[in-house]
């Protein structure tokens, strides 16, 4: 094992998965996310991205292929079981509950360890450290609020359960460009200042490439490109379809 390679937080080896036993979406899927960076998977309509992020969770059963989290192969552990590992999932359909107030809401995200109320108000109070807005409105019915602030509860929900993998579909579908940028800032700042690790699925290109640290870009359900954000750029006029 290299250096490098301990940075790997999760890995996609070789994945097959598809919605039916002999009909693979992703094919020979490779993947890495290293910790503490923003890894993107881009790609069009229809490729993938969502499917791929459905089996790392653990809501599909890949058909070949390995999905190591933290080096340990997690294909046959249930989803309850990778949260307790500290991954995470927020879907592309928001799952927050509109009728519940902010407070309620995180109060879920800290289902793992419900019993402990006092465990329950710190991680509540460290969000509202990293959202102050939504200690101003924890009182508030979810569904009041605006479409990024919504988002902003679900990351603090997903949150409750301090994730070391977070794995993010579409975070801004839906929102405005500042909204949007509120939540990319969110996401920063989760890797930069928590140390998280972060696997974005994205139609936002430029935002995603501006935010990212490594990229892949899928085409039929099959690596296409990947490399470095930061060389995207140049590449992107070769590598992407807009
Ligand atoms: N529940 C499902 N049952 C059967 N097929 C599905 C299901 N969900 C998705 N698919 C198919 O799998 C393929 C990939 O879908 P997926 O949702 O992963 O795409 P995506 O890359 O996330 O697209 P988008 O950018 O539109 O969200 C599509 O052809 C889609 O029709
Ligand atoms: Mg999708």
């Amino acid at each position: 094992m290299t250096d490098a390679d301990e940075d790997i937080v999760l890995e996609l080896r070789d994945l097959y998965v598809g919605y039916y036993k002999d009909l693979n979406i992703l094919q020979d899927l490779n993947v890495k996310a290293r910790k503490g960076q923003i890894t993107a998977i881009l790609g069009a309509n229809g490729v993938g991205k969502s499917t791929a992020l459905k089996a790392v969770f653990g809501f599909l059963r890949p058909n070949g292929g390995q999905v190591l989290l933290e080096g340990e192969d997690i294909i046959d552990v249930p989803t309850h079981q990778r949260i307790l590992k500290g991954l995470a999932y927020i879907p592309q359909q928001p799952g927050i509950f509109k009728d519940m107030s902010v407070e309620e809401n995180l109060e879920l995200g800290g289902w793992t360890f419900k019993r402990d109320k006092k465990q329950i108000a710190q991680k509540m109070e460290a969000n509202y450290e990293r959202f102050p807005v939504l200690k101003e409105k924890r009182k508030q019915i979810t569904g009041e609020l605006s479409g990024g602030q919504q988002r902003m509860v679900e990351i603090s929900r997903t949150l409750m359960a301090e994730p070391r993998m977070l794995l993010v579909d579409e975070p801004t579908a839906g929102l405005s460009k500042m909204l949007s940028e509120e939540v990319y800032d969110m996401l920063i700042m989760l890797t930069e200042e928590e140390n998280l690790t972060i696997l974005l699925v994205d139609q936002e290109i430029r935002h995603a490439l501006h935010i990212s640290d490594y990229v892949y870009v899928l085409e039929l359900g099959r690596n296409k490109f990947e490399g470095p954000a930061s060389d995207f750029d140049d590449l992107e006029k070769a590598f992407w379809v807009a």
